[in-house]
């Protein structure tokens, strides 16, 4: 026997020993992830700017509540919408997607019957929660450790920080006696510090389900309507509409948005959601998902992946990173879920179809905002400055892709082809259904309607 089988032997029985340690001393009285002591303690480190290289940044510079936990910088977000790290100098390359109503995304997995990726966190996916079973808890270990975000040394520098904040003491109480150890069990602490952040963003503080539209959604199944089957319709004088045609809006008959009226939402707002949810009309919740998840209400993703075809974002700041971090310079390009599984050593017949596809973002809260001026940004490298471009957008590629017929153009595309530049990769492209332009207001006035804080539950 080499003295390597001595080591691994001896490693073995010591883990075997301090499993079985572990499991006297504390697994008894390891917290249900509901806990409220350990939301409590989640929150704090979640807000604790002392967890930082520099003790600058928490999570929460990234993901503030005001703003639905994104960014909250005005600035940042008419920009390049990718935030500084704690160090100087240092950016990301992506815009904080939100940190809320995430926490039912499954492991990241190929679907053989969708034909597609689903769960993970991260536009890319690329915490795929496979190492802790749950990819919120696995997430939120990274930012800590990340240098161009919150850029700590390593797990010990973070156990100790932990150790020394106030909460140090709530933390024993919630995990047990000896699980902040940064001696002895540094890893165990480190997946107990991602799994309390991760209870804190599982809250209903955190998703407390109180937009207009879930008053709707409430005061709709009372009524015994099915807001999962609301449609355009058909005409019949029921007025609001756009007047019949295939592509109008009239919202008549069996499910149409009229029959939905007298429950809290706007006629606008019905119409809007009407054409968000017609398969025959702009068919977003194919992907922005109506269906009920397990808290009982929608969460408008199906955590799949698909490229739409956004633009560049010319005002990222990684394009002018230094090479230690952008080998490629002003060509970098972002390859989303496709780049991540090229990287974790997937087949080319594994990634390439998936080349330029980020995941479907809730749209939960996606224009909350402190104040109408303060600005946000929308896509995965924040191109989009408000919900008006970006639900133009849709309308518009949807148009250029159907060689712009149906749009009142008879085919013609009237010089629109330029209206945006390319697409960042124009592969594995999503064709997108088409809706009349005039929907575009409809749409982003139902997308209002997703703001927490509407109603107290
Ligand atoms: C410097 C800014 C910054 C900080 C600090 C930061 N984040 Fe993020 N967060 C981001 C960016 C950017 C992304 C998207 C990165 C990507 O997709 O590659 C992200 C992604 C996420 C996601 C994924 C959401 C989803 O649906 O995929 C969660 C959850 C999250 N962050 C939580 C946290 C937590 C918890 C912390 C603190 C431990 C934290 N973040 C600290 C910028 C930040
Ligand atoms: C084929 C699936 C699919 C369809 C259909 C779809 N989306 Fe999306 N949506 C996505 C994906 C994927 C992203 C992120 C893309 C990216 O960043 O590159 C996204 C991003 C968004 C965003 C930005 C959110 C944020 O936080 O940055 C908004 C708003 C949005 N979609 C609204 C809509 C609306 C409105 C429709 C219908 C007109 C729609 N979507 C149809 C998949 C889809």
């Amino acid at each position: 026997m080499n003295k390597w089988m001595y080591v691994l032997i001896i490693l073995a029985l010591t883990s075997v020993a301090l499993l079985l340690t572990w499991q006297v001393s504390t697994l008894a009285e390891v917290p249900t992830p509901e806990s409220p002591g350990m939301v409590a303690l989640g929150k704090l480190i979640f807000f604790d700017e002392n967890l930082s290289a520099n003790r600058t940044q928490s999570c929460a510079t990234c993901h503030a509540a005001g703003v639905g936990f994104t960014g909250p910088d005005s600035i940042t977000n008419a920009g390049g919408a990718v935030y500084q790290g704690a160090l100087p100098h240092r950016f990301g390359n992506r815009k904080p997607p939100t940190a809320a109503y995430a926490g039912d995304s499954p492991v990241l997995h190929w679907d053989e019957a969708e034909g597609g990726w689903f769960g993970g966190m991260f536009w890319d996916g690329r915490a795929t929660g496979a190492v802790l079973g749950d990819p919120l808890a696995e997430q939120a270990q990274g930012p800590f450790l990340n240098p161009l975000e919150q850029a700590m040394a390593n797990p010990e520098v973070l156990c100790v920080r932990v150790k020394q904040a106030e909460y140090a003491g709530l933390f024993e109480e919630v995990w047990g006696a000896g699980s902040l150890d940064c001696a002895k069990d540094v890893i165990g602490t480190y997946e107990r510090i991602g799994r309390s952040v991760a209870a804190y963003e599982r809250s209903s503080e955190v998703n407390p389900f109180s937009s207009k539209f879930d008053l709707f959604w409430d005061r709709a199944t009372a009524a015994g309507k099915d807001v999962t089957k609301i449609k355009c319709g058909m005409g019949g004088g029921m007025g609001g509409g756009m007047g019949g045609g295939a592509m109008g809006c009239p919202g008549g008959g069996t499910n149409g948005w009229a029959s939905y009226r007298n429950l809290g939402l706007t006629d606008a707002e019905l119409q809007g959601l009407a054409v968000f949810n017609d398969p025959n009309r702009a068919d977003c919740a194919s992907c922005h998902s109506l269906q009920p998840g397990p808290a009982g209400y929608p969460l408008f993703t199906d955590f799949g992946y698909d490229n739409l075809g956004i633009p560049k974002n010319p005002a990222n700041p990684f394009y002018t990173m230094p090479k230690k971090w952008n080998p490629d310079g002003q060509n970098w390009l972002d390859y989303g879920l496709g780049g991540f599984l090229k990287s974790a050593g997937y087949a080319p017949e594994v990634y390439e179809p998936e080349l330029g596809k980020f995941k479907v973002p809730t749209l939960r809260n996606v224009d909350l905002r402190p104040s109408p001026d303060t600005v946000k940004a929308y896509g995965h490298n924040g191109y989009f400055k408000s919900l008006d471009e970006i639900v133009f957008f849709y309308h518009w590629r949807a148009m250029m892709d159907n060689g712009c017929m149906g749009g009142g153009m008879g085919g013609n595309c009237g010089g629109m082809q330029d209206m945006f530049p390319p697409p960042e990769v124009d592969q594995n492209r999503t064709p997108l259904a088409m809706f009349p332009r005039p929907q575009v207001d409809n749409i982003v006035a139902f997308l209002k309607t997703l703001s927490d804080g509407y109603f107290q539950r």
